[in-house]
């Protein structure tokens, strides 16, 4: 892995640190959740925020979502050291709750950060909040699976353009058998975009 990138990874979560984003989430947060993964990695997953396992271990997608994210990568063909998996928000919200609008607004210039140092290929987002990001008017049951190349305003003003493929959260498999499948056949989708790319 390259250490610059790695190195420029954990200033980021020093300025998350140094700037207290979020103060409330962060007092009662056992963690600052940050990525895993592989800082040169052509993909990047993106999640929506840490749940318990995850606040516990620092980790993003290591509970029962992450055990199914795994079991996707792997029907990809690809391993978790092949990716690097985020969330938009780094901080578990009380009880599992949805995040702010405010608390999503409060990291993207850390997300936006994130991504300006891996400079993946293809960004994955995982379920709704995190599709809102990079896709405002998509539908996931219309868009989900397919590769669109969008450009996005970063905090600097600047647009910059990313190759996205939207996913459903892959606790909706968990909810609802039925997208178990989809969400395999559509991590497949994710590494033909890269080869296509
Ligand atoms: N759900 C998410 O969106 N992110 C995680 O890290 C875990 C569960």
């Amino acid at each position: 892995m390259s250490k610059a990138k790695q190195n420029k990874l954990e200033d980021v979560s020093a300025a998350i640190l140094a700037n207290h984003v979020c103060p409330e989430l962060a007092a009662q947060a056992m963690n600052l959740v940050m990525g895993d993964g592989n800082a040169d990695a052509d993909i990047v997953f993106i999640g929506e925020a840490p749940g318990k396992n995850e606040d516990e271990q620092g980790l993003p997608f290591v509970g029962a979502s992450g055990k199914f994210l795994n079991d996707m990568l792997a029907s990809a063909g690809l391993e978790r050291s092949d990716v690097y998996i985020t969330n938009i928000v780094k901080y578990r919200p009380p009880n599992n709750r949805d995040p702010s609008p405010q608390e999503k607004q409060a990291f993207w210039p850390y997300l936006a950060e994130q991504l300006e140092i891996i400079q993946p290929k293809v960004i994955v987002t995982l379920g709704r909040h995190s599709m809102e990001f990079f896709l405002p008017s998509a539908r996931i049951s219309e868009q989900h699976g397919q590769a669109v190349r969008v450009t996005i305003q970063h905090p600097d003003g600047k647009g910059r353009e990313w190759l996205v493929v939207p996913l459903y959260h892959p606790a909706a498999a968990l909810y609802n058998g039925s997208l178990r499948q989809t969400l395999i056949d559509d991590s497949m989708q994710v590494v033909s975009a890269l080869n296509k790319y």
